[in-house]
């Protein structure tokens, strides 16, 4: 299988890094219309076939809520107060901290890139909408779109909440960044509700619920809590629909589709982490005097480089690829090559707030 974005790889040291120059990145976000055609599925079997969605759409109904009347949006985010801590969370922050930038610079940093990752995870959230509009008409049984459905609806809230979030407190909305777009028509294009049950729920919403995770552990504002709290809730769902369809998909796979699966998985991830956030650091980096690719550098000649760069994927999302069996002998020492795998290849276990939706 041929990587993604072939064209727009470039050594660095040893790693082979992913980057979009701004006027390509330019063109990639004008692309609005997408070919994503779909296989609709009718299904004339109205009874329960697959209880623990049935169960999972019943936990949908009781958990949902509105995004302007119960959260308190008159609580204040004040900018120039640090509402995570100074260092560990957020990138830019840290290395201003190392380069020893005065305290307003660190927190006006820490607020842009704070505000970039949301922006991020809010297109994500637009795509999310998307591609379980395009579930509900593919999945098999009517459990399966009666739970799509429901995730609809959920990642429409997200989408409002977390626009509102930017607007309301933040005055800006960053763009999309271009290899994040490239991945996520991947996953709008993918020709299988299977695929993209895989690609979304196990892949995105995986990385999803580990940035929010960390997010949460760090806030130190009501608002930003709240609302974090609130959507990682509903994703632990999601995250639990993706971890029981898989386990049932992978059953009854063949040879040939689990290693078209495993490839799949490993070639969304590799891009993801080979871009190491430099379309972040390309926006905001010379902001601050910040040179991304000298950043980037020195991020991987730490010793522990594996370690820090691994933990976001190792929350969830390759500890859950790795029970599914999509990740074998065959990949896991290219996962670990990268940095994308440490230690233990099934982590530390699920997710608290996901295991708890799949009970
Ligand atoms: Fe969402
Ligand atoms: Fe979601």
């Amino acid at each position: 299988m041929d990587k993604i974005l072939a064209d727009y790889r470039n050594q660095l040291g040893d790693f082979e890094i992913v980057e979009i120059d701004e006027g390509r990145v330019e063109k990639i976000r004008e692309e609005l219309d997408i070919e994503a055609p779909v296989d609709l599925h009718w299904t004339w079997n109205y009874g329960n076939e697959v209880e623990e969605l049935a169960a999972l759409y019943e936990r949908g109904k009781k958990g949902q809520w509105n995004a302007e009347t119960d959260i308190h949006w008159d609580t204040d985010l004040p900018l120039d107060e640090w509402f995570l801590p100074r260092e560990g969370v957020l990138m830019l922050p840290t290395i201003l901290t190392m380069m020893e930038a005065d305290e307003a610079t660190c927190k006006a940093a820490a607020a842009d890139e704070f505000a970039f990752t949301i922006s991020q995870l809010l297109h994500g959230e637009q795509a999310a909408l998307q591609i379980c509009g395009q579930l509900t008409n593919s999945c098999p049984t009517m459990d399966a779109k009666f739970y799509a459905a429901s995730q609809v609806a959920d990642e429409a809230r997200h989408v409002e909440v977390l626009s509102k979030l930017l607007q309301r407190k933040f005055g800006t909305i960053y763009p999309i960044g271009g290899t994040l777009k490239i991945l996520l028509d991947k996953l709008l294009q993918a020709p299988t509700w299977k695929t993209k049950t895989l690609g979304m729920q196990t892949l995105f919403e995986g990385v999803a619920v580990g940035i929010l995770d960390v997010i949460q552990k760090g806030s130190t504002n009501p608002l930003v809590s709240d609302i974090i709290r609130r959507v990682k809730m509903d994703e632990a769902r999601h995250a639990a629909f993706g971890i029981l369809t898989m386990r049932r998909t992978v059953q009854s796979a063949t040879e040939e589709e689990m290693v078209e699966m495993e490839d799949f998985a490993f070639n969304i991830l590799e891009t993801l982490n080979a871009n190491q956030q430099l379309d972040m650091l390309n926006v905001l980096g010379p902001k601050y005097g910040i040179d991304p690719h000298q950043v980037v550098e020195m991020a991987m000649g730490l010793p522990n480089w594996a370690e820090i760069n691994s933990e976001l994927f190792m929350h969830t999302v390759v500890p859950n690829l790795a029970r599914l069996g999509l990740i074998t002998e065959r990949t896991e020492q290219q996962y670990r090559e990268i940095g994308v795998m440490h230690g233990d290849r099934f982590g530390t276990g699920i997710d608290e707030d996901v295991r708890a939706s799949m009970n």
